[in-house]
């Protein structure tokens, strides 16, 4: 038998607020993400703009906040008049990102109806082109988007049927730049130079527009922490954020490692703000760069990549990932550990949000169903919410290949406003079961609300078309709430959330 994790909670020790936006997500023009995915005119289910009402129903209840747009690795090729004013009169065009072709049938215009539907916290996060193009666009883009009126491009919007500015806060200078695969990819000095001169720009347009600047497309980058340090030296007082992306996955069967996958996420986030507060201090500068960690996801970035497909298609099926639940185990930690850093991850973008690593997935003309990542998400964004606590196990351990000796136990806390705790929990361990204990002392509960769990005797059960509810969360037996002390037993390789009041 495993010996019993344990942490203590008290009011009084607190990590920091939950921005909502933690809880974003990303539509990229890439696969099936628009196209079939939230946009297909004639289906059954869609609208008078052409948005499936299935998948937006599954959307309100994921419940994403700031939804990045329109990439990724497409922006850095994309120019943005192609997607607003009449569709008939739209180019088509070749995507140098996907090698894919763009008819523009869904852009701008189409992209704030949809976020409008999308929920009540749901928000625009538009990138602006810094790969073929730079300043002058990015404020073309604004000035169309924001400027309410009086102005060829702000006039234009207005022809186009929109009187009210999009009122779009925050802003991507780019995607990815470090990359050679970027259209457009740049040295630091080079993106440096034109991400400080295009915030400029634009907060001459507003000056309180949040502004993130790219880094690392992943730590494994040979110019990781130079780049971010190059960057922020010369955008320090200009942006808000810095962009991080990570994508993990299995490899070689080395499931230990991946289920630890965590423990590298969490080491990245502790390197960026190291490296963001030391550019701050060399500047003398009282202000904090915080985190937007705008790409986050397993992604089984070793399966077919596009050169497989043909060339030149409109929505191809790309990167349709089906996920397990060994894969929403992991995703389920990956959320903690952004929870766990809250107090400086303030934007985080699960990508992507339909058909693309998504957990959503569609088939055109046909039905919509939850993939087994969508149960984490759509628990932590309801119930994660209010002020972190700070949560220090003491946990059995494992060893990993990778990671060196993991706990066992991964896990967070968030505190309500109205004083409920919510602890989401991950048992790492594939086989036993792990008996929980945690202190709530000072904290005033009196009950259990709900341990709920992911967890399944077959570790690659996924749903499929066919089988939609082949995995869904299930309610734990045995967990009490004894004086302040809560005692769990956590399933193997299990997500669980436990709400208490
Ligand atoms: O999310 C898929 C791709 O991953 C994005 O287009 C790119 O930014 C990243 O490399």
């Amino acid at each position: 038998m495993t010996r019993t994790a344990r942490f203590t909670l008290h009011p009084s020790f607190t990590v920091g607020e939950v921005n909502p936006r933690l809880f974003g997500s990303f539509v990229e023009h890439l696969g099936r993400c628009v196209y079939t995915g939230i946009h297909e005119p004639g289906h059954p289910t869609a609208d008078e703009a052409g948005l499936r009402g299935d998948v937006l129903e599954l959307i309100r209840e994921l419940g994403p906040t700031a939804i990045r747009y329109p990439g990724g690795n497409f922006v850095s090729g994309y120019r943005w008049e192609d997607g607003v004013g009449p569709v008939e009169d739209r180019p088509r065009r070749l995507d140098l990102a996907w090698r894919t072709t763009e008819s523009n049938r869904f852009g701008l215009r189409e992209f704030i109806g949809f976020v409008r539907k999308a929920g009540p916290e749901a928000e625009p996060m538009m990138a602006v082109n810094l790969g073929t193009r730079g300043v002058a666009e990015a404020v073309e883009l604004q000035e169309y988007a924001n400027h309410p009126g009086g102005t060829a491009l702000s006039d234009r919007r207005v022809e186009h049927g929109d009187k009210d500015p999009f009122g779009i806060r925050l802003w991507c200078l780019g995607n990815e730049m470090d990359g050679t695969w970027q259209t457009g990819h740049k040295t630091p000095e080079e993106y440096a130079r034109v991400a400080a001169e295009t915030a400029r720009a634009m907060r001459r347009i507003d000056p309180d527009v949040e502004l993130v600047a790219c880094g690392s497309s992943s730590s494994s980058m040979d110019t990781f922490a130079e780049w971010e340090a190059t960057v922020l030296k010369e955008t320090y007082d200009l942006v808000d954020l810095v962009s991080m992306h990570a994508y993990y996955w299995e490899t070689d069967g080395d499931r230990d490692s991946f289920l630890a996958s965590a423990v590298g996420m969490e080491s990245f986030i502790e390197n960026v703000v190291a490296t963001c507060d030391h550019v701050g201090a060399r500047l003398k500068s009282k202000k904090k760069i915080n985190i937007s960690f705008d790409e986050w996801n397993v992604w089984y970035l070793d399966r077919p990549d596009p050169d497989d497909f043909e060339e030149w298609q409109e929505a191809p099926r790309l990167l349709e990932d089906v996920y397990s639940v060994t894969d929403a185990v992991v995703f389920g930690s990956l959320l903690i550990a952004l929870l766990r850093h809250a107090d400086r991850v303030a934007v985080a973008c699960l990508a992507q949000l339909v058909n693309v690593i998504a957990p959503i997935m569609t088939e055109p003309g046909g039905p919509a169903w939850r993939q087994t990542t969508f149960f984490p998400f759509a628990q932590a964004s309801k119930h994660g919410r209010g002020q972190v606590l700070d949560v220090r196990v003491d946990s059995p351990t494992y060893e990993t290949a990778k990671y060196g000796e993991a706990d066992l136990l991964h896990a967070t806390a968030v505190r309500g406003e109205d004083g409920s705790v919510t602890v989401f929990a991950v048992n790492r361990g594939r086989t036993e079961a792990l008996p929980l204990e945690v202190d709530l002392h000072g904290l005033g509960l009196t009950g259990i609300a709900e341990h709920s769990v992911l967890a399944d005797a077959d570790p690659e059960a996924r749903n499929t078309r066919d089988a939609p509810g082949r995995v869904t969360p299930h309610p734990a037996a045995g967990t009490t709430l004894t004086g302040s002390t809560l005692t769990a037993t956590l399933e193997p390789m299990s997500w669980n959330m436990i709400r208490l009041v």
